[in-house]
C-alpha cells in the first residue's frame, strides 16, 4: 500500500501511542489518556479561533495584565482555562503551571491525582490573534518527582532533557499536532472532516543546516556585538549556501520554528540590553521547543548551555534561544562564543 492511500486511512493519534507503548515505556495508557485530554482543548480552541473572525466577542483585550507583565487577549484567557480545567479533572496531574498563572496551579482536594506534572504556553504568538495569523500552544510533560508534595514548584524546577514528553498545537492553515516523548517527532493534522488529529508527518528530520533565519531584527540596536555578528553572518555570503539566508519572522514561535522544522533554518530570541535574558520562558517555551528540535536532529541552546541542561531556578524563568537545524545552530552558539566570526 503506498504512503499516500496509507494516511488516508488514518493512524490516530491513541493507535500511534499505543504503538509506542510497546517500544517506548514512557507511553503507558495513562500517559496516551493525558495526550488525549490535550488534544480535546486543542480542538475547542481551535474551534474558536476558527470563528473569531466572526464572534467579535472572541477578539481584543480582557483588559487585565498577565504575570508576565503583557496584556491578556480573550482567546489567551480562553485557552488557559480550556487547559486548566480539562487537566485538572483528568486524574493524571499532580498539579500544573501556565504561562499566563504566577504560582503553580492546584489539582482541587476533591478531584484525583496522577503522576505527571505539565508545563504549558496555552497561546502563544497571541499578538496575532486578531489578524487572523497563525498561532500555537506548546505543552511539556514531567513525571512528578517522588516524595514531593504536587502543590511545590520543585516538581517543575527541573532540567529540560528529564521531559518524557513536549509537543505544540499549531493553528495554521490547518491545525497540527507535533509531539516527541523521545523517540523521534511525528506530527499530526486536524481532519475537520472526521474530528481526529491523523498521521501526516511521521518520524520528521529537520535539515542538518537551514536556509531562513527568523529574528526581531528591530531589536539589533539593542544586541551586543556577538549577536549583531551571529545575524550578519547568516546575511553574509559566508553561508553553506554561498549567498544569505532568507528571512521570515511572524511573531509566532511555534509557527516560525515549524517553518523552520520543515524547510531547515534557525529561530533565534537573543538577550539584549533591555532584556537580558531575552524573552521566551524556559520552562513553557524554549526547553519543550529544543526536546523536539534534538529530536528532530536538530538543536538547541541559549547562546553559550544546550538548552536542555538547564535547571530553571524560577517556574517564569527566561532564556535567550537558538533553536533549529543542528549546523546553524552550532554556527551561531560559536559566534555568542567568540569563535567562527
Ligand atoms: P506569547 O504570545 O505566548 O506571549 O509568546 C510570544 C513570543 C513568541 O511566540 C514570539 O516569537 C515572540 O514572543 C515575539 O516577540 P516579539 O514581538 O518581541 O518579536
Ligand atoms: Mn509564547
Ligand atoms: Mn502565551
Amino acid at each position: 500500500m503506498s504512503d499516500a492511500i496509507k494516511y488516508r486511512m488514518g493512524t490516530t493519534i491513541t493507535e500511534h501511542l499505543l504503538q509506542s507503548e510497546d517500544e517506548f515505556p514512557a507511553a503507558t495508557g495513562q500517559f496516551t489518556q493525558l495526550l488525549n485530554e490535550l488534544i480535546t482543548g486543542a480542538k475547542l480552541i481551535s474551534r474558536e479561533i476558527n470563528k473569531a473572525g466572526l464572534l467579535a466577542d472572541l477578539l481584543g483585550l480582557t483588559g487585565e495584565i498577565n504575570v508576565q507583565g503583557e496584556k491578556v487577549r480573550k482567546l489567551d484567557e480562553f485557552a488557559d482555562h480550556v487547559f486548566i480545567w480539562r487537566m485538572q479533572r483528568s486524574g493524571l496531574l499532580c498539579a500544573l503551571s501556565s504561562e499566563e498563572n504566577e504560582g503553580v496551579i492546584r489539582v482541587p482536594d476533591n478531584l484525583p491525582r496522577g503522576n505527571y506534572v505539565i508545563i504549558f504556553d496555552p497561546l502563544d504568538g497571541s499578538s496575532n490573534i486578531d489578524a487572523n495569523v497563525s498561532i500555537g500552544t506548546i505543552f511539556s510533560i514531567y513525571r512528578r518527582i517522588e516524595g514531593v508534595p504536587c502543590g511545590t514548584v520543585e516538581n517543575f524546577l527541573r532540567r529540560g532533557s528529564e521531559q518524557v514528553a513536549a509537543g505544540y498545537f499549531l493553528y495554521g492553515s490547518s491545525t497540527m499536532l507535533v509531539y516527541t516523548v523521545g523517540n523521534g517527532v511525528h506530527g499530526f493534522t486536524l481532519d475537520p472532516s472526521v474530528g481526529e488529529f491523523l498521521l501526516s508527518h511521521p518520524h520528521i528530520r529537520m535539515p542538518e543546516q537551514g536556509k531562513i533565519y527568523s529574528v526581531n531584527e528591530a531589536n539589533s540596536m539593542y544586541w551586543d556585538e556577538r549577536t549583531r555578528a551571529v545575524i550578519d553572518y547568516f546575511k553574509s555570503g559566508r553561508t553553506h549556501l554561498g549567498k544569505p539566508y532568507t528571512s521570515r519572522y511572524i511573531g509566532s514561535m511555534v509557527a516560525d520554528f515549524h517553518r523552520n522544522l520543515m524547510y531547515g533554518g534557525i529561530y533565534m530570541y537573543p538577550g539584549d540590553s533591555g532584556k537580558p535574558s531575552g524573552k521566551l520562558r524556559l520552562l513553557c517555551e524554549a526547553a519543550p521547543m529544543a526536546f523536539i528540535a534534538e529530536q528532530a536532529g536538530g538543536a538547541a541552546t541559549d547562546g553559550r548551555r544546550r538548552i536542555l541542561d538547564i535547571k530553571a531556578g524560577s517556574l517564569h524563568e527566561r532564556t535567550p534561544l537558538f533553536v533549529g537545524s543542528r549546523q546553524d545552530v552550532e554556527k551561531a552558539t560559536a559566534i555568542m562564543q567568540g569563535h567562527g566570526l
